[in-house]
């Protein structure tokens, strides 16, 4: 994908082919590679490489970059040191499966076969499992700012962590570690932050009233009592002036001008 985008850039542009050429021997000779299959798996978890070959296979090889994982020859299946007993490799499809993985086995896979034209490859990233993330506020300048964090302990591929949040604004829209709230918009109760990774995400929340100083938000209540003390009274008052018990109006009128 990497490459076709390089090979659409490269033509728009009306660049020479030498370009591209070296464009993808650079991807090649990085971790991401031109037509290798990027494949995501978990410590302790398994993965497994598909290659759903349509075609017998009579030979099979899979490789770690130089070293032999599995081999399927005359009949005869044999496992390769670290994965014997953590593999299984599938005799028709020759999807090969690894158990229990570890982060040493994150590299570059390759499998051979000479009913297959050329070579499938396949780059595999082990993730540590990932933690829930933790929601955090502070005041800053009248605004509120959120920010979700993971563990800082956790620093398996953080390029491949992506936060977002849930609230119904827009500023919930953008993916980031942080997001700012004005004092005085209407607030959601609460809002979420998720954390995730191509294989799982992990969500938590936090409840904005918390934090809001509680004068500020005691000064809330207590403007609520008062205007709803107001209330009650303009009311009473209002229904005790159309029954002509107190006469609120002309009581006004007298203190207004004295
Ligand atoms: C997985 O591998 C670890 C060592 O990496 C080992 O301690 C554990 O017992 C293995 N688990 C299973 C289910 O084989
Ligand atoms: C697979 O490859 C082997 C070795 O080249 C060959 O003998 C065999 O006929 C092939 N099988 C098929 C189904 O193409
Ligand atoms: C507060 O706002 C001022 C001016 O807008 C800015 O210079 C300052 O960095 C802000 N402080 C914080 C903690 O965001
Ligand atoms: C934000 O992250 C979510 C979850 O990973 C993803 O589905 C979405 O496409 C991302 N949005 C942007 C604008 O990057
Ligand atoms: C998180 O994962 C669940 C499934 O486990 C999925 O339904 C949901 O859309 C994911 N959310 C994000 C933001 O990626």
């Amino acid at each position: 994908m990497l490459a076709r985008r390089a090979m659409a850039a490269g033509s728009d542009a009306g660049r020479a082919p030498g370009v591209l050429v070296v464009v993808c021997l650079l991807l090649c000779f990085g971790f991401i590679s031109c037509g290798s299959q990027r494949v995501y798996g978990i410590v302790h978890e398994n993965v497994t490489f598909s290659v759903a070959s349509t075609v017998p296979l009579n030979e099979i090889l899979w490789k770690k970059q130089k070293d032999k994982v599995a081999e399927w020859e005359n009949s005869e299946l044999r496992a390769f040191s670290p994965f014997t007993n953590r593999i299984n490799l599938d005799l028709v499809s020759g999807d090969l499966t690894i158990f229990n993985l570890t982060s040493s086995d994150e590299d570059k896979y390759e499998m051979e076969s000479p009913n297959i034209t050329g070579t499938k490859t396949f780059s595999l990233y082990v993730l540590e499992p990932l933690p829930s993330p933790r929601a955090t506020c502070a005041l800053t300048n009248g605004s509120i700012e959120v920010l979700c964090k993971i563990s800082e302990h956790y620093n398996s591929h953080p390029e491949l962590t992506v936060y977002s949040w849930d609230c119904p604004m827009e500023q919930c829209k953008h993916n980031s570690t942080k997001v700012y709230f004005k004092l005085e918009d209407d607030l959601p109760q609460t809002i979420q932050c998720t954390a995730s990774n191509p294989l799982v995400n992990k969500t938590s929340s936090i409840v904005l009233e918390t934090c809001v100083p509680n004068s500020g938000h005691s000064r809330n209540r207590y403007m609520f009592i008062l205007s709803l003390l107001g209330a009650i009274i303009i009311t009473t008052c209002t229904m005790l002036y159309m029954r002509g018990i107190l006469k609120c109006g002309r009581q006004t009128d007298r203190n207004s001008s004295s």
